[in-house]
């Protein structure tokens, strides 16, 4: 067994694959709301993934990574047996965990995955969790049981209706709130529309939102700027300050314009990356 190598992998739907990779001494000190910062090969980009699970103990760590791009299609492709070139952390600050009464967590796609350390870890410390899972479509629904075990109540929604209830995050959200359910804090990970939306109703409701936020980010240590984001009128670096920060002051519009700025680029890249990919195919 050695550093960074992948003990375990497994996958959780087309696109969503969970690694368990040995890693002590990140295991050793990660947090809920943690992430780490992964290479695959030397000159391969840096990808931010967050902390999804680790065991002191075993010396492990858990990441589940979503095919969207280059580097996370290379990640995917990666075997049992294969290492990871390097992998940075534990970074960012972690959450508040204290006890607020009740709270929402909410997650989108693979933002369930990010949230579920958060909603653990909230559990442990005597809050009542309501777990609001999001996704297109059923398959989309990732890690439901390890959500149930750590939820009071767990409420999936798609938008095709194939789970739980038809219908977005938002408007299971607004029915468990009329139905009497009195919330005190809500901690949001999906995607920056779904975000912007929901800490917006949670406002509305009277719930003090929190989100986790994913800027383009490169060396990950408050360095470089570029995961600078605007919350409360300031400039704050997600790597260092975040990733996960009060959502009422949260300027999602700059975030939406900054995470487009390189998707001709990265269109560019899943091309190419594709051919190559193709070609090698063919040799076989
Ligand atoms: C704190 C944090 C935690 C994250 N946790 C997870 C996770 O647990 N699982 C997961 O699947 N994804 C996670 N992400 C998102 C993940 O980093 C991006 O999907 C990945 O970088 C995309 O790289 P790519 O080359 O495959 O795709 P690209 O084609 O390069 O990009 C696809 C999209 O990903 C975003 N992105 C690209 N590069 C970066 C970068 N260096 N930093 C941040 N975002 C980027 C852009 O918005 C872009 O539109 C997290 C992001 C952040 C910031
Ligand atoms: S990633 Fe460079 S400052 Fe945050």
């Amino acid at each position: 067994m050695q550093e960074n190598e992948i003990l375990l992998k497994e996958q959780l739907n087309e696109v969503v694959m969970k690694f368990v990779i040995y890693k002590p001494l990140i295991a050793k000190s990660a947090k809920a709301g943690q992430f780490v910062i992964l290479r695959g090969r030397e000159g391969g980009e840096r990808v931010p993934v967050t902390l999804v699970d680790w065991d002191a103990q075993k010396g492990t760590i858990t990441i589940i990574i979503q095919s969207i791009g280059k580097s996370t299609f290379m990640f995917n492709s990666l075997k049992q047996g294969d290492s990871f070139l390097n992998i940075l952390g534990p970074l960012g600050t972690p959450v508040e965990i204290k006890n607020y009464g009740a709270v929402a967590v909410v997650g989108g796609g693979v933002g369930i995955a990010e949230v579920y350390p958060i909603a653990r870890a909230l559990k442990e410390a005597g809050n009542k969790v309501i777990s609001v899972l999001g996704a297109r479509t059923k398959d989309l629904i990732i890690l439901e049981p390890e959500m149930k075990a750590v939820s009071d109540l767990i409420l999936p929604c798609t938008d095709d209706g194939s789970h739980g209830q038809k219908g977005m995050v938002t408007d299971v959200l607004k029915s468990v709130v009329e139905s009497g359910e009195k919330i005190n804090a809500g901690f949001i990970i999906g995607p920056i529309p779904m975000m912007k939306f929901t800490a917006k109703l949670m406002l509305d409701l009277g719930i003090e939102p929190y989100a986790s936020l994913n800027p383009i980010m490169l060396d990950g240590t408050g360095m470089c700027g570029g995961c600078r984001v605007s919350v409360e009128g300031k400039v704050r670096f997600a790597c260092v300050d975040g990733p996960m920060f009060p959502a009422r002051t949260i300027d999602f519009d700059e975030l939406i314009r900054r995470t487009g700025e390189y998707k001709d680029r990265e269109k560019t890249a899943v091309e190419h990356y594709e051919k190559d990919h193709q070609c090698k195919l063919g040799l076989h």
